[in-house]
């Protein structure tokens, strides 16, 4: 007769993938003694891991919310689902640059502001028509840093609206890089992609080597009124030299998926609540692929993506 496992979610996580798990699991939020954990984004940093739990299962990509070297001494491996939500990222990306090319934010408060009759706003309209004038695509450069599955979902994407791509990964040699197009101009290092970008987009995962990888030094290396996109994760950014460089208009936009106080009420930044990964697809892609690692794992003993 199979086992009886217990599994603790601490996020809310698809049914479809919950339903991938074994018919003799038990799931829930409320479970003592768990032998497996599936979370999405919840901080695990101070959280007493109960001693009885073999395996933690992350519905996403990356794992910064778990303490992953002190499970790891304790031979507790953490699960992840590389590629499961690339998709829904990407297309949040190209949003974010089409949302920063056509000045849409500010467009859009402007119109919220107008005042008057229709014929008086109507009016308004030529200034703000001119004011908030962009640019199209096609021709741009978008830098991509991290070339791992959502990095390189981004530049296929890109490069399908007609734009050159110039990739680099701090971690891994292109060649490794995940299905990466051929059509992506190899840099060497950081400060090539943002000398030749007019977009920059991030996608790396936060390390101590990737904390404020983009400084106030490496956006001066950037392009003036260049737009910088933040999909990965907050501290990659020093959000303190992003607002002088905006201030001192030498970015043009800051879209980012964080909330910070530091940045809350610039004009020019765009701060979305983390949603890269939210969509339905997503969820239930990650969800799908960590329970289906984590039962293996507590099954057999197999190990995949940890
Ligand atoms: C990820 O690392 O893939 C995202 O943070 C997923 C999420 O929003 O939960």
């Amino acid at each position: 007769m199979a086992e009886p496992r217990k599994i603790l979610t601490l996020n809310a996580i698809s049914a479809r993938g919950l339903a991938r798990l074994p018919e003799h699991y038990t799931v829930g939020g409320d479970i003592a003694d768990p032998d497996g954990i599936l979370v999405r984004s919840a901080n695990m940093h101070d959280m007493d891991i109960p001693a009885t739990v073999r395996a933690i299962a992350r519905a996403g990509a990356g794992t910064n919310n778990i303490p992953v070297k002190k499970l790891s001494e304790r031979g507790v491996p953490v699960f992840n689902a590389p590629g499961a939500n690339a998709n829904a990222v990407k297309e949040l990306v190209i949003a974010g640059m089409l949302l920063a090319a056509r000045n849409i934010v500010p467009a859009i408060s402007f119109v919220e502001g107008l005042t008057g009759s229709d014929e008086e706003m109507h009016k308004a309209t030529e200034a703000g028509k001119k004011h908030f004038a962009g640019t199209e695509l096609p021709g741009r450069t978008l830098g991509v840093i991290g070339l791992g599955a959502i990095g390189s979902y981004v530049a296929e994407a890109a490069i399908k609206l007609g734009m050159d791509v110039v990739g680099f990964d701090p971690a891994i040699t292109v060649d490794a890089a995940w299905r990466l197009p051929s059509q992506v101009k190899r840099a060497e290092n950081v400060e090539d992609v943002l000398r030749m970008a007019d977009f920059v987009t991030l996608h790396v995962p936060l390390l101590d080597a990737t904390r404020n990888l983009i400084n106030a030094q490496r956006i001066g290396a950037m392009r003036p009124g260049a737009v910088l996109l933040n999909f990965a994760r907050e501290g990659v950014v020093d959000n303190v030299a992003v607002i002088e460089a905006l201030d001192a208009n030498k970015l043009h936009a800051y879209i980012c998926d964080f909330p910070a106080n530091a940045l809350k009420g610039h004009a020019k930044v765009v701060a979305l609540p983390h949603l890269g990964a939210s969509t339905e697809e997503a969820e239930e892609n990650c969800a799908v692929m960590v329970a289906e690692q984590l039962a293996d794992y507590l099954e057999n003993g197999n190990i995949l993506n940890s």
